[in-house]
């Protein structure tokens, strides 16, 4: 794939916080054709360059959304030449920088995969996942929306607990490594 593997070193680093979720998410949206993608918490891009390369090896687009304005933290964290490097991939981002908790909709005509890694409390993440239900055109079967963090934060832990409950989803969780949880929007 057109410049997926030319990655910087720290983004080989074992010790990310979501180093086998992203990986997980990325095959996911390849196994599901996932076009139009979300991140909620972007940080310094780990999910951003494999989820935007998905994006563009589906023909789609990635929003990545974060509190603070993540290109300048990009371009701090990663140096000069990545930032180029990044831009010149052209891969097809969107970054909304602005608090999840204030979202009314979403700059993006539907969401088929989403990757909830944002704020982390219950308050948070219940608005988050109410906010990637409702895009512009309806959701349909082939929608997922994965959260990390169900295990080791208690706000995430109490959201999952309510979706798992949530007919409008079928939920799969994995333990590892904080977890991870999977919900299928019916
Ligand atoms: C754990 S990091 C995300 C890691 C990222 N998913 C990755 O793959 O490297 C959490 C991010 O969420 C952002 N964040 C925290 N609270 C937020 C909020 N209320 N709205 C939007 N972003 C938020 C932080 O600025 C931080 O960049």
């Amino acid at each position: 794939m057109d410049g997926f593997n030319k990655q910087p070193p720290w983004l080989w680093e074992p010790n990310t916080t979501c180093w086998w979720q992203v990986p997980f998410i990325y095959m996911l949206g390849l196994a599901i054709g996932a076009r139009f993608i979300v991140e909620i918490g972007v940080d310094q891009g780990y999910g951003a360059w494999h989820l935007a390369h998905l994006a563009k090896s589906n023909r789609g687009l990635y929003l990545g959304v974060d509190i603070v304005p993540v290109q300048k933290k990009i371009f701090e964290s990663c140096g000069v030449e990545f930032a180029r490097y990044f831009d010149s991939c052209r891969l097809p981002v969107k970054f909304l920088n602005e608090d999840s908790k204030t979202l009314t909709g979403l700059p993006i005509e539907r969401v088929d995969l989403a990757f909830v890694d944002g704020e982390h409390t219950k308050e948070a993440v219940l608005h988050e996942v109410n906010v990637l239900l409702y895009p512009k055109a309806q959701v349909n079967g082939t929608t997922y929306i994965c959260l990390h963090d169900i295990v080791d934060f208690p706000g995430v832990k109490e959201a999952w607990e309510i979706f798992k409950e949530d007919d409008r989803f079928q939920a799969l969780e994995f333990y590892p490594n904080s977890g991870l949880g999977v919900l299928r929007v019916k």
